[in-house]
């Protein structure tokens, strides 16, 4: 599919008002997006497991207005009106306004909220956007004559392009939310490798994985839960003119392969190595651009060696990975959740702002998208 086919046909219908509610998960890659194109087109493809837990839910009122110039429209998280959510609908809703030609017809009123609390690093923008990706999504499904007589082949197709629009849309909005739409394993960008894997949006990684990844955990310590000092956005633009860029962006392709190997043979080993060299690769990219910057904290470093510790004496797959941000992942196997929460409680907590962190199930079966 190309761009084109996002764009609608006139619609038939017409609405006064109305309100959808969509909940979202929020992701986190194994193979990380970092540097990407105008619109919103990556440089390089990336894999990401769904988080079950750490969700944004969105409910989207709207009221017809007269259509003029201007995009209308107030945001509030926890019931709190949030203007300073302002400038990143805005410059979605421009974005996206070629393909939801609606936009402007409406007054919108988008509360939302997470299970997860905000500015805590965990990346709020993948679920918060894919949320509102799909209240729009649902708008524009009430604005599109819906046709009860449909065949139920033509309702499948109609269902893959809402998730497929949806994921289309998030990514404007935020790369990274465009993996958060449906499946427990989400590629985003093309690799030969994944068939029908897109820059445009996001696709079910289409093969079996092995067992070992069934409900895999992932426990965020929360290390720093201030404001990031460089956004994503900025820290992607580093990239153009990095010295690095090109070789990372080969490295990542590569590495997509590997994963591809590693998911059907369960190698947890080989999983651990890739899956901390890209948290750390990423890091590298940043630490290594110009202007460089460092969004690790002295507790991360402290906990990245405690879990290396903690493999090394007791054998664990224990691993760890990294989002754009101070806080660190902790990934392992269903099977070692006890001893691992045990290692968490009594080594881990203490390099924890206020000791906090939060449990999730990331791994197949976990999400039920
Ligand atoms: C480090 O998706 O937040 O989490 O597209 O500018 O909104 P924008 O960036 P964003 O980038 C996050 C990148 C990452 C790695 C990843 O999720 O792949």
């Amino acid at each position: 599919m190309t761009e084109k086919d996002f764009i609608p046909k006139t619609y038939s219908n017409t609405i006064e008002s109305g309100s959808f509610t969509w909940s979202s998960p929020s992701n986190i890659a194994l193979v990380k997006y970092w540097g990407k194109r105008e619109y919103q087109i990556p440089e390089n493809p990336s894999i990401s497991f769904t988080l079950d837990n750490c969700k944004t839910t969105t409910t989207l009122s709207f009221l017809k207005k007269d259509a003029n110039e201007a995009f209308s429209f107030d945001v509030f998280l926890d019931d709190e009106k949030k203007d300073d959510f302002k400038p990143k609908i805005e410059t979605f809703f421009k974005r996206v306004e070629l393909y939801l030609p609606f936009l402007k017809d409406y007054h919108f009123k988008i509360e939302t909220s997470n299970t997860f609390p905000h500015s805590s690093g965990i990346a709020s923008s993948a679920s918060g956007m894919s949320a509102l990706a799909l209240c729009l999504m649902s708008v524009e499904k009430e604005l599109i004559n819906s046709d009860v007589t449909l065949k139920t082949t033509e309702e499948i197709l109609n269902q893959e392009y809402f998730i497929k629009k949806a994921s289309f849309l998030a990514r404007l909005g935020s790369g990274s939310a465009c993996r958060s739409l449906e499946g427990d394993l989400v590629v985003w960008g093309k690799h030969d490798a994944i068939k029908g894997s897109s820059d445009l949006y996001g696709v079910k990684y289409p093969f079996e994985a092995h067992q070992n990844f069934k409900n895999y955990q992932d426990t965020i310590l929360l290390v720093d839960k201030g404001e990031k000092q460089v956004s994503s956005t900025v820290g992607h633009n580093l990239m153009f003119g990095h010295p690095f860029a090109q070789e990372r962006f080969k490295q990542a392709n590569k590495n997509l392969s590997d994963m591809v190997s590693i998911l059907k043979d369960g190698n947890l080993d080989t999983f651990i190595a890739l899956v901390e060299s890209e948290a750390l690769t990423l890091h590298a990219m940043m630490m290594t651009s110009m202007p460089y910057f460092i969004l690790m904290k002295p507790n991360t470093l402290e906990i990245i060696n405690k879990i290396w510790a903690f493999r090394n004496e007791t054998g664990s797959k224990i691993c760890f990975t990294l989002d754009a941000g101070a806080n660190v992942h902790v990934l392992y196997p269903e099977y070692e959740t006890s001893q691992v929460l045990e290692f968490i409680q009594n080594e881990l907590v203490a390099y924890c702002q206020n000791g906090q962190y939060i449990c999730d199930v990331i791994g197949l079966g976990a999400n039920k998208l």
